[in-house]
């Protein structure tokens, strides 16, 4: 696997790989790779020639400085799990690299960036936009990865890739899950065992929204259920569930069950904010 930390170096490289007839598949990341960042670079092998992963912990999507102070740096392990998925190349800039100068564009996604997270953690997907922007710039991809983990993010990418014009195909990765049905995260090495054990009732409520929708129960009934199953858990405090368009992220309406349909919920788990979703 290539490394590179040079913008430059990687921008030649690739022009070369580009020359050659090479087809390129990007993954970006902020690294603390796990299966889910995983089943991209191996989706992303499977449809390119060429793979590149970027390993960036981007300081202007953070609203929260706890997060970003406590964001874990695992550079040496995500380096061997990236050589084991046999990926081509990882770039892995400096933040002095990336922002030379502190960025003064900002990004409004309308409706997008109003809901859920959004509304939660304010400026976040500016900075999820600027930064995903300037690396599709470096890289200019054919295919890039994203995960439905963050689907708010991959809406947010969709419109990006549209309204700015970059030729670039988006493509969406399912959940991967631990054996308990724990959507797995970065942040999950953060719960302490108690919290590790409550955690995978997110996802479990989730499955009772869907079953619930199966029934035909109403939207409001599906959400009291919602709230009162985790409501048993003293140590889960449900910030939203959210029942929205999967693309569009609007309101779904009781007469108007249109698929796709996702089942958004975020959820503090102790001191740690977890994100989940399902799409029917
Ligand atoms: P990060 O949180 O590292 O996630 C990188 C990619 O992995 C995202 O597309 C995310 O949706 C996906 N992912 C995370 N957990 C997953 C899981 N359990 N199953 C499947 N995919 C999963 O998202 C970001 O980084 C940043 O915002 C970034 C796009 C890199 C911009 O800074």
């Amino acid at each position: 696997m290539q490394v590179f930390e040079q913008e430059n170096e990687l921008k030649e490289f690739l022009k070369k790989a580009r020359q050659e007839g090479q087809s390129i598949g990007f993954v970006p990341t902020m690294g603390a790779l796990h299966e889910g960042h995983l089943s991209l670079v191996r989706a992303a092998k499977s449809e390119n020639d060429l793979v590149v992963c970027s390993i960036f912990v981007n300081p202007i999507q953070f609203t929260n400085a706890e997060d970003l102070e406590k964001y874990p740096n695992l550079l040496t392990e995500d380096k061997q799990k990236l050589k084991q998925e046999a990926c081509d190349v990882l770039f892995c800039p400096t933040k002095e690299q990336v922002y030379k100068e502190k960025p003064i564009i900002n990004f409004h996604f309308e409706g997008l960036d109003q809901v859920m997270e959004g509304r939660m953690r304010p400026g976040h997907f500016s900075g999820v936009a600027v930064v995903v922007s300037k690396l599709f710039n470096i890289v200019q991809p054919n295919k890039a990865y994203f995960g439905q983990k963050d689907l708010q993010q991959f809406a947010i990418i969709a419109r990006l890739i549209k309204d700015l014009s970059f030729d670039i195909t988006l493509r969406m990765q399912p959940i991967v899950r631990e054996e308990d049905g724990l959507a797995m995260s970065s942040r999950n090495m953060r719960l302490s065992d108690t919290e590790r054990e409550i955690a995978p009732k997110i996802y479990e409520a989730l499955v009772l929204a869907e079953k619930y929708w199966n029934q035909g129960a109403s939207l409001n009934e599906i959400k009291t259920q919602v709230a009162l199953y985790l409501q048993k858990y003293r140590i889960i405090k449900l910030e939203y569930f959210e029942i929205v368009h999967a693309d569009y992220l609007t309101d779904v309406e009781e007469n108007l069950r249109h698929k796709p349909i996702a089942f958004c919920i975020a959820a503090q788990v102790g001191n740690i904010r977890l994100l989940d979703n399902i799409i029917i």
